[in-house]
């Protein structure tokens, strides 16, 4: 299943003010893709955030590397606002980071947890947009991931493996890093699990809403399918330089 710009953008609008607290699995994922890349290199001219969000990543970014022009992007026009309390003079683009055309060539480019949306990624631009030795470096998500959901509903992106995205890059790239982990939250009940679906933008697979007995059925048949009610996130970082 692939979701359109449109869905995600309001979902992600929705939870834009309540994603930071509850998103810790993609705080993780920030920390581990920042640190990585900064094996590799800690100064860039231009950086270029993709799918800034509310600026968990964009904080780990300015700690942690010097830079000299910061770019973002990201489909809600909101998170310009978060990511300028972080980088004042950010050049921020609303739309779809497939789509966008900055300026300026950069150094890195940079996206947490945004690109398993994306169904086809679009190698040629990422190309065009870096300057040469120029690295991308992103998080996503594995086939694992939400594996409760796809066996109770039946409902899933279509998550690329690490051999996928390894064969989409290594034409025009040179794959620096690759990790994949996976890490298990556990709650008190299905409702609170929802919960923490809706306030981290994930909440709907699609423009249906649940009615109550939906609802109820779904809780019902998670608790009885996991005695646990947990929920698996299975992250992959890749980082990889302009060949
Ligand atoms: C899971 S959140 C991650 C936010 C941020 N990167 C972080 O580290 O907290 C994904 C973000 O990507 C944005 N997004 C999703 N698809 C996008 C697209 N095609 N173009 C630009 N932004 C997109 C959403 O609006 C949302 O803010």
């Amino acid at each position: 299943m692939q979701i359109n710009p449109k869905l995600i953008k309001n979902q992600f609008e929705k939870s834009i003010d309540k994603y930071n607290q509850n998103a810790a699995v993609q705080h993780i994922m920030a920390e581990k893709l920042v640190n990585e890349t900064a094996k590799f290199q800690t100064e860039f001219k231009n950086i270029l955030e993709l799918g800034s969000g509310a600026g968990l990543l964009t904080k780990e970014i300015a700690q942690t590397f010097k830079f000299e022009k910061y770019f973002a992007n990201d489909l809600i026009e909101k998170s310009e606002k978060y990511i300028k309390n972080i980088i004042p003079d950010t050049v921020f683009y609303c739309g779809n980071a497939q789509k966008i055309k900055p300026s300026q060539k950069m150094d890195l480019i940079i996206s947490n947890a945004m690109f398993q949306w994306f169904k086809k990624i679009n190698t040629e631009n990422y190309k065009n947009m870096l300057n040469k030795d120029g690295i991308l470096a992103f998080s996503s998500f594995s086939p694992e991931n939400f594996k409760e959901i796809k066996e109770l509903t039946g409902l899933s992106l279509e998550y690329k493996t690490i051999d996928e995205l390894t064969k989409i890059f290594e034409k025009d790239f040179e794959i620096l890093y690759i990790e994949e982990f996976i890490h298990t939250l556990e709650f008190s009940t299905p409702l609170e699990l929802l919960a923490h679906m809706k306030n981290t933008g994930v909440n709907s697979l699609t423009t249906q809403h649940w009615t109550f007995k939906e609802v109820k059925d779904f809780c019902d048949n998670y608790s009885q399918k996991f005695p646990k009610i947990t929920l698996t996130y299975a992250p992959i970082i890749f980082i990889c330089q302009k060949k």
